[in-house]
């Protein structure tokens, strides 16, 4: 129980967070550890001085990100593409696919998941058709060429089944695209990742980085059927080498899908991403996932399976104002309050939360 006190009392040092609040809403944005505020402030001086190298100081921030979050899903870094967002990765995913390819998505499905698929249903011919969250597995049939997905939802923090949904597709000859954004630091993707063809996450939520930080997983036996349709000069091969002028050189990895970088942004993530793979590393990132059970369990709430905590609420929106107003920030989504709790909160922000919602929610 010291242990673990302590591994989260360090971690909970590098934040600075409003005095008195409780905020338990990684779910909408994770907050920035001070090295992360510290590396913008720097990258927004420099720029503003004029003083900056953007190769060294900026662009190749996204270099380290690379290998940082390849660490954390437990992949390959040269299977990493650099995105400024999920939809990108999405749709990048929806225009390769053949004309007549049925794409199966659970009900509910976040639209930048499913509106680039919908946009190629519309557009190119191939054909959505959604199915119960929970019977995702079961959906997947012999003509389909894709299922979709978030690993962890949004609206009410339930995870899908990857190992029986990544085994049907297997059956099935289907391939299969997970978006982490919910899942990744806290649910592991790694047992499946030789089954998961595209794997997308955005940071700025449990990754705690900037917005428009946000990766793309394709394994390696996906690298020739994807188009690189966003083709950039920090996709070509040598990095740096080249601008002007054809033929198509694109890196010999999954670099090639690279979307070329908002800096700043890249230059924030690094330390973040560094941070968290230390976490993984020394157990605080379980801390948190005993502080979510321990949320769950103090408001009668369902066992969480991700970092994300649940309740139903009579008035989602009333309840999030009035929780805000005591102090707690968590969101209104899909009629429930979801919280998040991160390695920033405490074991008196968790025990603040029940005893305001017990009061508010009843
Ligand atoms: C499941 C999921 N995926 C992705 C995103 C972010 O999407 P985008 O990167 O397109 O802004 C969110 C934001 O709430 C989300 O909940």
């Amino acid at each position: 129980m010291t242990v673990v006190a302590d591994r989260l009392s360090s971690a909970r040092a590098q934040f600075d967070p409003a005095p008195g609040l409780a905020y338990l809403d990684a779910a909408t944005y994770g907050l920035p550890p001070k090295p992360t505020v510290a590396a913008l402030d720097r990258a927004l001086h420099r720029w503003q001085a004029g003083t900056a190298d953007w190769v060294e100081e900026w662009d190749r921030e996204g270099e380290a990100c690379r290998a940082l979050f390849a660490t954390l899903i437990g992949g390959a870094a040269d299977e990493v593409a650099l995105l400024p967002t999920v939809s990108v990765g999405v749709g990048l995913v929806a225009a390769s696919l053949p004309a007549g390819t049925e794409v199966v998505v659970p009900d509910d499905e976040f639209t930048s998941v499913l509106f680039p698929l919908l946009a190629a249903e519309q557009g190119r011919g191939v054909v959505v058709r959604t199915a119960p969250f929970a019977g995702l597995a079961e959906a997947i049939r012999p003509e389909t060429g894709l299922v979709a997905f978030s690993l962890v939802r949004s609206q009410d923090g339930r995870t899908a089944p990857l190992g029986a949904i990544v085994e049907a597709a297997a059956r099935q000859g289907a391939w299969v695209l997970v978006d982490a954004t919910h899942a990744t630091p806290f649910v592991p993707v790694h047992p499946h990742l030789d089954r998961i063809d595209y794997l997308i996450c955005h940071g700025y939520k449990h990754l705690l980085c900037p917005r428009g930080v946000a990766f793309l997983r394709v394994r390696r036996e996906r690298w020739e059927t994807l188009t690189p349709w966003f083709a950039n000069w920090r996709a070509g091969s040598p990095l740096y080498g080249r601008s002007v002028g054809g033929p198509l050189t694109l890196a010999p990895t999954a670099a090639r899908f690279d979307v070329s970088l908002a800096w700043h942004a890249w230059a924030g993530a690094r330390p973040a991403l560094e941070l968290l793979v230390a976490w993984q590393r020394d157990g605080a990132l379980e801390d948190v996932l005993a502080l979510s059970r321990r949320l769950a369990d103090g408001l009668g709430a369902p066992a969480p399976t991700s970092s994300i905590v649940v309740v139903r609420a009579a008035d989602a929106e009333a309840a999030e104002a009035a929780l805000a107003a005591a102090g707690i920030k968590c969101a209104a989504r899909g009629g429930n309050i979801r919280l998040a709790p991160h390695v920033y909160n405490t074991p008196d922000d968790i025990d603040r939360a029940i005893e305001a919602a017990a009061r508010l929610l009843a």
